[in-house]
């Protein structure tokens, strides 16, 4: 029997800091349950009730994500009334919208042929650009659901494709409400909100006006924060399918912040950033630059070994050659000029580590205190 500050899941005993919600105590403690409108960090909504879970002398099922623990609580996560609930949930979400994945019934005659043809190299445009990467796909087939108990409610949006980064896809919307609270309370953009009312509910920014036209600084937080098809990257529409890609952890070359993110990687090309949840000092964050800005990585344009000016013009040249060249024009100014004829400046689009090795080249090596850095102008 729990004691107090301490609560019951599935029959063990987890102690919990006042203020925790049975969602928090049990991913804590690696208790798996489901969720899909959940924003870790943001104020909990309760809207889509995947979460749901059986509390002892509860009338009914009780959202996890929004239920805070009280003393000697004590809970099922995973019982038969939950599946169910559970299982309902899904099938409503599948059969409204286009889910084309997990629509069909397995006895569904076209539907090993469309399993077929997810397998293919040149898949369909008809097929959903997150298949494989999508929660409510994954949480169908978790709990082995099709979006045919229910009479499909067709939405007739069309696809947003104004801007140069993300495509907007309303007819496969969930309406779990994550968007906007990474737009307005992670990022605090407040860029886009609920529109219309009831069936006509609809994620809209700037009275139902495309991105381009809003305050969107197309920062992704809403796209990497979409469970589903609804928000994705424009470049990475169909470039790759999410088994294709290995993911590589890196810094962002853009500033000194030093945004952790994943390259996703086809074929030694990147074709899609995200950033890395949980993780200083952007926790998943990123703006526009670091998760859309990656074309020049590919571009042929690159500089990419060191140019020496010769007769006013550049020419190739190895590390070596080029940094004993520097060393050797240092060492002569410092000759006969001095120390303090040289001056540092560094630069925000690199790291503070080294900007750090900067001025320490600058004050031990050069013998120089003229350091200067770009951000404090
Ligand atoms: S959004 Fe998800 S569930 Fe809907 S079609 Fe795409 S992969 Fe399937
Ligand atoms: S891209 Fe950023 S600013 Fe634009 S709607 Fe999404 S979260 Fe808001
Ligand atoms: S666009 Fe995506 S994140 Fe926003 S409400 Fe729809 S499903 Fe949820
Ligand atoms: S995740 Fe709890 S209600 Fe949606």
């Amino acid at each position: 029997m729990p004691s107090e500050n301490s609560i019951s899941i599935n029959g063990n005993v987890f102690s919990y800091t006042p203020g925790e919600t049975i969602l928090e105590v049990a991913h804590r403690n690696s208790i798996d349950i489901p969720t899909l409108c959940h924003l870790k960090g943001a104020i909990p909504t309760g809207a889509c009730r995947m979460c749901v879970v059986e509390v002892k002398g509860a009338r009914s099922l009780v959202a996890s994500c929004a239920a805070p623990v009280t003393p000697n609580m004590v809970v099922q996560t995973e019982t038969a009334q939950v599946v169910e609930a559970r299982r309902m949930v899904l099938q409503l979400l599948l059969s409204s919208g286009n889910h084309n994945c997990a629509v069909c019934g397995s006895a569904a005659d076209n539907w090993t042929e469309f399993q077929l043809k997810v397998q293919e190299a040149e898949a369909g445009t008809e097929l959903c650009p997150v298949w494989g990467d999508c929660r409510l796909q994954d949480l169908a087939f978790r709990y082995q659901v099709t979006g045919e108990r229910f009479e499909p409610t067709e939405t007739s949006y069309p696809m947003e494709t104004t801007n140069p980064f993300i495509l907007r896809d309303f007819s496969r919307c969930i309406q779990c409400g994550r968007c906007v609270q990474a737009c307005n309370e992670v990022q605090v953009n407040q860029a886009i909100h609920f529109g219309y009312r009831g069936a006509a509910t609809k994620i809209i920014a700037a009275g139902d006006r495309p991105y381009i036209d809003s305050d969107c600084v197309f920062c992704g937080e809403c796209v990497q924060a979409c469970p589903v098809g609804a928000l994705v990257e424009k470049d990475a529409r169909y470039e790759a399918r999410p088994w294709e890609t290995r993911k590589v952890r890196t810094t962002c070359t853009y500033c000194g912040v030093g945004c952790q993110l994943y390259l996703h990687v086809r074929d030694n090309r990147v074709v899609k950033v995200t950033g890395v949840e949980d993780v200083a000092p952007n926790y998943g964050s990123l703006c526009v630059k670091g998760r859309f800005g990656f074309d020049f990585i590919h571009s042929p344009d690159r500089v990419k070994t060191p140019l020496i000016k010769e007769s006013g013009s550049f020419r190739e040249a190895s590390w070596d050659e080029a940094l004993d060249l520097v060393a050797r024009k240092l060492g002569d100014i410092k000759a006969e000029h001095g120390s303090d004829s040289i001056g540092m400046l560094t630069s925000a689009r690199i790291t503070n580590e080294e900007n750090y090795i900067a001025q320490k080249f600058a004050r031990a090596v050069l013998g120089t205190n003229n350091v200067d850095h770009c951000a404090r102008l």
